[in-house]
């Protein structure tokens, strides 16, 4: 939700921020702009939609500069133009800011910063950010450090900031609290972004700021203070990202590189963690809270969106092969509850990007309740990584297309492994039944590299159904999930309105909706609810509703009732969610490459969503 970069050392700064916010637009992409401050001059560049118009409008400019920052926005306070783009002005035009979050109290803020005469361009709470910082410091007499420390301490919200001061040439200042932010240490020069896509190919060191810390870079030299001044010390990390994973890699979208990589994606997931032919699984993280899992009363799952689809299916996991209590929650709703969390809960944060806004505060009232919190993130060093007391990342590799699909197959596989090993432990699943599921695990990769076989097939379907104007999505069970899965990728990227139902609800009110014109599909694969989907096809075709089914290989039953069926390996009932999902991410990506839709940005939607 919003991209920031910032560069400042011996190169060119231009060419490093847009090649960053090419890499920051899936985070938002209504508006890009940059400032580059050079002899004195502090020049700001901004315009509406993506960041290609930003470089049209550049173009022809005298953007040299060695230091300059750069931003992507998703619009929370006014429309996407010109003007509430980033970075934004102090009224002197003295200083710049970009910003990803929210101000909550800009309201106030700016009423106060008008009557001290402040003038406003722009409905953003961010000018009112950049401007409080001028005030402070016309009145205290102070440093731009000690104005923007003071103007933290005022604003309510979340942030991740860069500030530039012609007053203050070779110095660039930064905080956070809420939003990621990233430094990049190379030789002589610095990079900060929201996170370290942009900084890979210049250097490996990294620094992941924490909330209420500031970075002032100056002279060469970076220094890490707490709010309260305190200096603080860097924690060097080294970044182990390869740069052809965050580039398309001849395939025409992000989305579809990624659900093409989910067998490498899912078995990194289990890379160090299923071991089979010592026996045994592994995951570093429960080690140290193994008795906390063995004798939890609960568990409790937080999340959003597609992480909250793997938290469902991790409760059929856990309920199946542990034998505990799961209670699934998004986390938007929990956290303004008041809910009733004991010592004896384990709360389990589901995250791709780490950063969601409700997911981090559910899982932080969650901890001040006295729960466990164990994470599931890809991000490493993200923000809700770094909230957990335990966790286990993903390893899926950087998901840049904005509807997520190979999060969500690892999401799954580790909570997989996750529910084997507590269901062990807790003597629900015996060494039989573990053994067996960890031999059928270790073909998963194989079983979705043959469910991708079936592209061209479902290319096919889709050319049928692309003007279709509403779907439904129905799966039982494990495949429950599943369908609300498929429906939520549909619409993110196909605009196509499209709902997810347990097929047996159906009859209870949507049963309604189904006529010649309805396309519906059915994740029918062959599992305990099998017969009784089979009765929900009928109740489907009676209505003349079109099926597409997806079956278990070589099913002779539902290829007779439905107009479609994809056919997708057999596994066991308890993975089938990690093989019967890929035949829908691929049919949402068709269907929305022929209407001609953004897939990789679809409207209105942001990877990151770290403002609640
Ligand atoms: C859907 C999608 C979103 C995210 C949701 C949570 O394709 O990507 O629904 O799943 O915003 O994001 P994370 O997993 O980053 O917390």
């Amino acid at each position: 939700m919003c991209g920031i970069v910032a560069y400042i050392g011996h190169r060119e700064a231009c060419p490093i921020i847009l090649k960053g916010l090419h890499r920051l637009e899936y985070r938002g992409y209504d508006s890009a702009g940059v400032a580059l401050l050079n002899n004195g001059e502090l020049s700001v560049y901004k315009k509406k939609g993506k960041v290609a118009e930003l470089e049209k409008f550049i173009a022809e400019k005298d953007t040299h500069a060695n230091i300059g920052m750069g931003h992507t926005r998703w619009a929370t306070h006014g429309e996407p133009n010109d003007a509430n783009a980033h970075p934004h002005y102090s009224t002197s035009e003295r200083i710049a800011i970009i910003h990803n979050g929210i101000i909550e109290n800009y309201a106030a803020l700016k009423e106060h910063l008008q009557q001290q005469g402040h003038v406003f361009h722009s409905d953003t709470d961010t000018e009112v950010f950049v401007n409080l910082i001028e005030e402070i410091q016309k009145k205290n007499q102070c440093s731009l450090e000690q104005a923007v420390r003071l103007a933290l301490h005022e604003v309510v919200g979340a942030y991740a900031i860069v500030v530039l001061s012609k007053d203050n040439p070779g110095q660039l200042i930064a905080a956070r609290k809420g939003s990621p932010l990233v430094v990049g240490i190379g030789e002589n020069e610095f990079f900060l972004a929201s996170d370290a896509t942009p900084i890979i190919e210049y250097t490996s060191d990294v620094v992941y700021v924490n909330d209420y810390e500031l970075v002032i870079i100056k002279d060469g030299e970076m220094d890490l203070r707490s709010r309260e001044d305190v200096k603080q010390t860097p924690y060097i990390q080294r970044l182990e990202l390869e740069l052809d994973r965050i580039e398309k890699g001849g395939y025409e979208h992000f989305m579809l590189k990624e659900i093409f990589e989910q067998p490498r994606s899912i078995l990194d997931s289990m890379r160090g963690r299923l071991e089979l032919e010592a026996g045994h699984l592994n995951m570093g993280g429960v080690r140290a809270y193994e008795r906390k899992f063995v004798n939890a009363d609960r568990i409790l799952i937080v999340a959003c969106g597609t992480s909250w689809h793997a938290g469902l299916v991790a409760e059929y996991l856990f309920e199946d092969l542990a034998r505990v209590p799961v209670e699934v929650e998004y986390a938007s709703e929990f956290r303004y509850r008041n809910p009733i969390i004991t010592e004896r809960d384990i709360v389990i944060a589901i995250s791709q990007s780490g950063e969601t806004a409700d997911t981090l505060a559910a899982l932080e009232l969650a901890k001040s309740r006295g729960a466990t919190i164990f994470g599931v993130c890809n991000v490493v060093g993200s923000s809700i990584a770094r909230a957990t007391d335990a966790g286990a990342y993903t390893h899926a590799g950087p998901e840049i297309g904005v509807a997520s699909t190979k999060a969500f197959t690892a999401q799954v596989t580790v909570l997989t492994l996750l529910a084997m090993i507590v269901g062990h432990k807790r003597g629900a699943l015996t060494d039989t039944r573990l053994r067996e599921l960890m031999v059928e695990l270790e073909t998963i990769p194989a079983k979705v590299e043959k469910a991708l076989e079936l592209n061209t097939e479902i290319m096919q379907i889709a050319e049928i159904f692309k003007d279709s104007t509403n779907f439904l999505y129905l799966g039982r069970g494990y495949n429950f999930p599943v369908a609300l899965e498929g429906a939520l990728k549909l619409k993110e990227i196909s605009y196509i309105h499209a709902e997810g139902y347990p097929a047996a609800e159906m009859k209870h009110g949507p049963i309604a909706l189904i006529d010649e014109n309805m396309p519906v599909v059915v994740i029918a694969t062959k599992d305990s609810s099998y017969e009784k989907v089979v009765s929900n096809i009928q109740e489907v075709k009676a209505r003349k509703g079109r099926i597409i089914a997806v079956v278990t290989e070589g099913d002779t039953v539902i290829p007779a009732m439905a107009e479609f069926t994809i056919e997708v390996p057999a596994t066991s009932e308890v993975l089938m969610p990690l093989v019967s999902v890929v035949p829908l991410q691929l049919l949402s990506y068709h269907i929305a490459v022929l209407r001609g839709c953004n897939v990789d940005q679809p409207r209105n939607l942001a990877k990151s969503v770290t403002v609640e």
